[in-house]
């Protein structure tokens, strides 16, 4: 029989949200931080122009996107690289940059496709403990062993929505040795980019990474666009592994357009923090101690991972799915994507009358 490599043989599938709805029970999913908008309605419009001409191969160097990005951040478009979706890039990295004998290190609550990423790569995972699931850079570089090869940081973070200062990230480049590879995932960087932080300058080290989505603030998760500025070794590195036609014509130029409506997309940042910011009160009120929020979703601390468990039981029973959190280790905690209003008020609802009715 065909056998597979021994590391992969041994993977589980990276798992994505489970979204079963009750027959009878239309389905809610707050589980997958999902724009609460679609995209900019001019990406749709020349998105949906550009199928007609899906007989060609797409643009292998994004030209017209990176443009638009780099006026946009005002980098330097020949560090940009574009993935199918960030995960692209991630799993890229790993493999170019970790493996058997280089190690990965994250926060111990970090986005679970890092770990994934390692596995793919057949690199060991290195975990250092967060504060109140806040990354920890001291924590991190106690934690640098000879052999780390990368190190995964997303800021904000996924789980948590908790975000370190940039000044903390530059501590964390100075303390790693210059062999290693820093990746700044920022996925949900455009709902903190009002705080003036951005970290595009630290790439300049050539030994940082810094990378973005199309799947969050701008709504597009479905195009499937990642993009990150590169120092150029890195850039030349990756591109080697990565698929040479990988994002379709129409989800380019639909980029490329969100890019350039960029009020579109500051807007939908600003209705999700207004409701984000809304919900988190009422979740506060009623016991559910969100954590800090610099994303488009809330991680509730239900006290316990067997309430955790049990709300989650009967929010499904309705067809509420939020995202529990034990693989990221945080089995006392559910995520709750920032969605429409209705879809909130319905998930806050239930979790009142399972406090009062289980948890009584
Ligand atoms: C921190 C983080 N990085 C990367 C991704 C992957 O996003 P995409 O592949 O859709 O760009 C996600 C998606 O949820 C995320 O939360």
């Amino acid at each position: 029989m065909t056998r597979a490599h021994p590391h992969i043989a041994r993977m589980s599938p990276y798992t994505l949200a489970e979204l079963n709805a009750p027959k009878g029970k239309p389905l809610i999913s707050l589980s997958q931080n999902e724009s609460l908008r679609p995209p900019s309605p001019t990406a749709v419009e020349v998105a949906a122009r550009a199928l007609g001409s899906s007989m060609l191969y797409p643009d292998p160097d994004w030209t017209d996107l990176r443009h638009a990005l780099s006026d946009l951040h005002r980098i330097d478009a020949a560090g940009i690289l574009c993935g199918s979706g960030s995960l692209d890039l991630i799993g890229g990295l790993a493999r170019v940059f970790s493996g058997p004998a280089r190690a990965v290190l994250a926060p111990a609550h970090a986005y679970p496709f890092f770990r994934t990423a390692a596995q793919l790569a057949d690199a060991r995972f290195d975990t250092a403990q967060e504060v109140d699931a806040v990354v920890n850079v001291d924590a991190l570089l106690a934690a640098v062993k000879p052999d780390t090869g990368i190190v995964f940081v997303a800021n904000p973070g996924n789980p948590t929505g908790t975000r370190i200062p940039k000044s903390d990230l530059i501590r964390l480049r100075q303390g790693l040795r210059p062999d290693i590879l820093l990746v700044i995932d920022e996925a949900y960087g455009e709902f903190a980019d009002h705080l003036d932080e951005r970290c595009f300058d630290l790439v300049q080290e050539g030994n940082t990474v810094v990378l973005r989505t199309f799947s969050k603030a701008y709504g597009m998760a479905g195009f499937r666009v990642g993009w990150g500025l590169f120092p150029p070794a890195i850039a030349a590195e990756l591109r080697k592994v990565m698929n040479p036609n990988n994002i379709p014509a129409s989800a380019q130029i639909a980029a490329a357009a969100a890019v350039r409506d960029d009020a579109y997309m500051r807007e939908t940042c600003a209705m999700t923090a207004t409701l984000r910011d809304r919900a988190s009160a009422k979740l506060e009120q009623a016991g559910f101690a969100p954590y800090p929020s610099f994303t488009n979703f809330l991680l509730l601390n239900m006290g316990s991972p067997g309430a955790a468990a049990s709300a989650d039981k009967r929010l499904r029973s309705q067809g509420i799915f939020l995202r529990p959190q034990g693989g990221a280790g945080l089995p006392h905690t559910l995520r709750m994507t920032v969605g429409a209003p209705t879809a909130m008020d319905k998930a806050i609802t239930t979790l009142n009358q399972w406090k009062k009715e289980d948890q009584a």
